[in-house]
């Protein structure tokens, strides 16, 4: 049955938000257990639709996965197929990640290509060319990509990515993990998940040297043991929940998260008028003053992460003066602008950038949840907006925020779900 959340703006959020372990470490994290035939644990994995997703994902391979909490245990001692189907890969693109420690322990793998999203293309081309650096052959057929690794095993190789890609990163360095020799990776993406799967891989006895950096060696072993990772916080849910704190002129604590995940984010907010005081295992934000306009352009990390632009748009929204907003790592990452106009924001879009005039107020209006992030950032209008908004399509928000509406709730925000009528 689908559902819908009611929020009534305008109340300052006043509180402490524990936040979650990250989607999108939590992700290739769980498929590195594809690794080793060893029980392989993680700790603080958030309980959302992506996880389910990869999880049936692993158990469709043969992995068999067991939940307590957020604690996940997986075993890949007894693989039974090298198929990611496209039933599931549709509905999580992630799943693709499989294909790299597939074929490195495998030798073959067969993998629905993604098709587009609503992000735009997003192509896996990348992934593809560093797969066949390492001697792999790719063939399409019917949808699926069949990979093939070399007869002795995939084989180290020194590869440039064309574009920066989180994906492709993590694919490859799954790959080389326990590949032949030694494998450079160049123009690598740097993002905290890079070197959280970096930890975890050598924990399981890997050699993954330079994560973080644009350049990440790994020296191929025989063979990864099972091991008991914890995963690091989520960095956009933290940057989400701070905006929220913002817009509604509210005093948050966000515990179980750092701001070192957070320059660019933070020097942005701080531009904005944004207060933040570091805390042991956390941080305190507020707004100090009326919210200043920024401009911002996504890039990948340490640049401001795409992820956020939405919030940040809806933050923009109410500022005084302008904004502009240059979205650079998807082509189709502005389906929120209409959305926010339906609420009073005063967006105009020109290519890749939007110009965002700020207004006095934003009023409730019915809206959609056009993708994870796009719906986070209907969220944090509506906590700002006179009266009440109706957020449409929560399957979105429910593959990116572990349990939203109590975590706002107990900081004073008036939100619901609802059963939606049809
Ligand atoms: C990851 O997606 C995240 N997902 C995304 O978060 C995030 O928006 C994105 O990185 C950028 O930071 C996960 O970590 C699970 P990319 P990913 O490969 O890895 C192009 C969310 O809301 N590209 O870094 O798929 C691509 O089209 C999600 O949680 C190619 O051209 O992103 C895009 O323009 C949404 N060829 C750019 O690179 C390729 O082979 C960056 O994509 C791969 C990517």
């Amino acid at each position: 049955m689908p559902t819908i959340l009611k929020i009534q703006g305008g109340k300052p959020l006043k509180g402490t938000i524990e936040i979650s372990g990250a989607k999108n470490s939590a992700l290739p994290l769980m498929v590195a257990c594809l690794l080793t035939d060893k029980p392989f644990i993680l700790s603080n994995v958030p309980n959302l639709a992506d996880i389910r997703t990869i999880t049936q994902v692993l158990e469709t391979l043969g992995v068999i996965a067991h939940e307590d909490g957020n604690t996940r245990t997986l075993n890949a001692s007894n693989i039974i197929s090298t198929t990611a189907p496209y039933e599931l890969v549709k509905t999580m693109r992630a799943s693709v990640l499989v294909l790299g420690p597939l074929l490195a322990r495998f030798g073959h793998a067969k993998v629905s290509l993604p098709g587009g999203c609503a992000l735009g293309a997003r192509a896996i081309d990348v992934h593809l060319e560093g797969l066949r650096a390492m001697g792999v052959t790719c063939d399409l057929e019917e949808g699926y990509v069949i990979a093939k690794a070399p007869k002795d095993g995939l084989k180290g190789a020194h590869f440039t990515m064309r574009v920066v890609s989180v994906g492709a990163t993590e694919n490859l360095m799954l790959a080389a993990s326990i590949a032949k020799g030694e494998t450079v990776l160049q123009n690598a993406a740097r993002e905290p998940e890079i070197i959280d799967l970096a930890n975890c891989l050598n924990a399981m006895g890997a050699d993954v040297q330079g994560a973080g950096t644009d350049t990440i060696t790994i020296q191929g072993v025989d063979s990864l043991n099972g091991t008991q990772y914890k995963v690091m916080p989520d960095r956009l849910e933290t940057g989400s929940y701070a905006m929220a704190s913002l817009i509604t002129g509210g005093d948050l604590t966000l515990t179980n998260t750092s701001l070192k995940y957070l320059p660019m984010v933070r020097e942005t907010l701080e531009k904005a008028g944004a207060v933040f005081e570091e805390l042991d295992n956390g941080f305190r934000v507020a707004q100090k003053g009326p919210i200043i306009g920024v401009d911002v352009m996504t890039e990948p990390y340490p640049g401001f992460a795409t992820d956020l632009q939405a919030p940040f748009m809806a933050l923009m929204s109410v500022c005084e003066g302008a904004s502009m907003i240059t979205e650079t790592i998807f082509e189709n990452r502005f389906m929120h602008v209409p959305e926010l106009a339906r609420m009073g924001a005063n967006i105009q879009v020109h290519g890749a950038s939007a110009m965002i005039r700020g207004v006095k107020n934003l009023s409730g209006a019915p809206v959609m949840a056009t993708d994870i992030r796009a719906g986070i950032g209907m969220v944090v209008a509506a906590l700002a907006a006179k009266g009440e908004t109706t957020i449409s399509r929560l399957y979105h928000l429910d593959r990116g925020y572990e349990t939203l509406e109590a975590k706002l709730q107990a900081c004073g925000a008036v939100v619901e779900r609802h059963k939606a009528e049809i």
